[in-house]
Order: C-alpha cells, then structure tokens, then sequence
C-alpha cells in the first residue's frame, strides 16, 4: 500500500514538473513578421515602393505581371530571401529558366530611392513581395497588407532554378509535388495559377503544342481548335509573345478559368489543370466565383510571400540587390 502512495506521489510530482516545465516551440520565422515592421525604422517604405513601382508601371504596363512573376521564381527557391535578384555567375538569374524575367532595374531604382531614405533598412525580399502587391492592384486585382520583416539570402545557385522552376511543361502531379514540399495545397496551385489571368509567354514556349504535341506530329489535342489557329497566326516566330489570357489579357479577373473551360488556356500546365480531376473541381469553382478567386489569391499570395523566409539574425539587409554586402 505505501509503496502503492509512493509511486503514485512519485508520478505525480513528475507531471506536476512536466507542466511548469516551459515547452520549447518551434516558431515559425513567418510569424515574425508584421505588417508594422518599419513603422519607426522607415514609415515611408511602403509610400516610396508604391510611388517608385507605380512610376514604372504607368509607363510600361507590362511590367506589373513581370514583377509579380519575378516574387514566384524568387520564393520559389530558397523562399523569399531575394535570390533571383543576386547577379553572378552561376546565380538563379543567369539560369536558362530565368532568361525572360524582367524588371530588375525596377527593384535596383527602389531599392536606391530606400537606401537613400533609409540607409540599411529596407530588405529587397521586402521589396520583390511589397512590388507584387502593387502590381496586383495596378492590373486590377485585389489589396492587402504585406507583412513585412524578411531578411535577404547570400545564396543562389543557377542549378536550383533550372531543377525547381516550372517552365509550362511539366504535369500536375510535379506540379502539385512542386507546391506541396513548401507547405503550398492544390488549392494554392490553382489560385496562384490564376494570375495567368495577365501577362504573356514567349512562343517558344507553347511551340510543341501548336505542332507536336509529344512527339505525335500532331497539336495538342486539348487545344480549342479557333484557337490553334490563331495562335499558329500569333506564333510565327519562337521570340514572338502571346497573351496568357486571350480573353482579357491584360486584366486581373477570373475568367483565366473560364478560358480553361473553353480549352483556351495557352500554357499546358494551365490547360492540364482542368483535365486533371484533382485540380478541375477548384477551376470549375473559381470560374462562377471571381470574389473567391479575388479573396484565396491574397491568401495564397501572403504565404508565398512567407516561404521559408529568413528573420532577425538570419540573413542580411543588402545595400545592393544585386550583390551581398562586402562581396
Ligand atoms: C504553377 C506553375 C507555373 C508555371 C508552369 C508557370 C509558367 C509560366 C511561363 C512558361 C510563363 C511565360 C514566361 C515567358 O515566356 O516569358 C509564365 C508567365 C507568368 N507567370 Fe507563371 N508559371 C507558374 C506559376 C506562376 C505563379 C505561382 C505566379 C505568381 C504568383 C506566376 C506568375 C506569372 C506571370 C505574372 C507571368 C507573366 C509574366 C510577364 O508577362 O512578363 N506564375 N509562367
């Protein structure tokens, strides 16, 4: 009986010990970042990001889809840590897959606007995830707050890119695999997919689909057949470009999904994504439903943005976007 007493007290003394004991978190880097981050350190950040973006976006158009385009391929690999921007050789932007990003001098023009205002503040990982934001909402699409906080990246490997970034060749299932290693659900895929709702693809690209689909000899047999023909008109040449969207290409909507329904959708991968039964139920969702596209592209864009991105200690504010400090 009292050796009974003695283990019971024994067993509880010990889970009395393992309450106050103070458990040990593994926190989330994303978690500490916030939307008030330079709101003693440079208030003006978001204003001069905005007005500098905006300036470039007022005179080429175009460049909005380049810029959200460039924070994929940069959160893609390594997370949002500004990667894509550091120019060496042998760096993800000198990758074959990064050969028509555009926009650098965009983020260079800002990133000399900020150091002026704020000298060593400012991360360009901030900058690349803030600028998309903006070129949402220039081309039509919806607002919301950035939180802010990431640090840049010393590394980038060409070899990364060319391995991780899709190219508009792959199938659903790399896809979807692509995604889900960084904590991105098909949900993420399809919505995010969606900004091809603007913008536009060299032909090169989409080449095989106009004249040998895999190696038949034969187009795609997904392709909407008003629709070959037009792009084979539109395509003449490999440099030429064509328009993701060929319904409203230069405006932020949903109708990227009704496209795909129409077998319209320019790039494989987005066609694909209505003939795989494991992404066609969201398409034929976010088609009837442009507040939702609107709404789950915000969600989807925010944890893009806070991909594996680094905090405090971690990495560094570049004074140049292009190198890391003192190389
Ligand atoms: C899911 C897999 C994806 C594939 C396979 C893919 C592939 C492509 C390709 C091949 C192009 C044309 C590039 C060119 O020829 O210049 C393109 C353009 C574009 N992509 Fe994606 N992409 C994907 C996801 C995304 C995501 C998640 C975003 C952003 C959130 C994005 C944003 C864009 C934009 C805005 C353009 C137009 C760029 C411009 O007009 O300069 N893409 N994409």
């Amino acid at each position: 009986m009292k050796i009974c007493f003695l283990a019971l007290f024994v067993l509880f003394f010990q889970l009395e010990l393992l309450a106050i004991q103070p458990v040990k978190a593994v926190q989330n880097p994303a978690d500490l970042l916030s939307v008030t981050y330079y709101l003693n350190t440079c208030p003006e950040a978001e204003g001069i990001i905005q007005q500098k973006g905006g300036f470039w976006m007022q005179k080429d158009p175009t460049l909005a889809a380049s810029l959200i385009r460039l924070h994929f391929h940069d959160a893609i690999i390594r997370g949002s840590d500004a990667s894509i921007l550091l120019d060496y050789k042998g760096s993800e932007r000198t990758a074959a897959a990064s050969s028509t990003l555009r926009g650098f001098e965009v983020i260079d023009d800002i990133k000399a606007a900020l150091e002026k205002q704020c000298p060593r503040t400012v991360s360009c990982a901030d900058i690349l995830t803030a600028v998309a934001r903006d070129a949402t909402v220039a081309a039509g699409g919806p607002f919301w707050e950035v939180p802010f906080g990431r640090k840049d990246g010393s590394i980038s490997k060409a070899a990364e890119a060319e391995k991780e970034v899709p190219q508009g060749h792959e199938n659903v299932t790399a896809l979807i695999e692509l995604f889900q290693v960084r904590g991105l659900e098909l949900l993420d895929l399809v919505v995010l997919s969606g900004v091809h709702t603007i913008g536009r693809c060299n032909c090169s690209t989409v080449q095989d689909r106009l004249y040998n689909y895999k190696g038949s000899r034969k187009p795609d047999p997904s392709l909407n057949p008003f629709y070959l023909t037009m792009l084979r008109r539109r395509c003449r040449r490999s440099t030429d470009l064509a328009y993701l969207d060929v319904t409203t290409p230069r405006t932020f909507d949903s109708v990227y999904y009704t496209n795909l329904q129409r077998k319209v959708g320019l790039l494989s991968t987005d066609q694909q994504l209505y003939s795989d039964q494991r992404t066609s139920p969201f398409v034929d969702i976010l088609a009837t439903q442009p507040f939702l596209f609107e709404s789950q592209f915000v969600v989807s864009m925010i944890k893009l943005g806070n991909l594996q991105v680094l905090t405090g200690k971690h990495g560094q504010v570049r004074v140049n976007c292009n190198r890391v400090n003192g190389r």
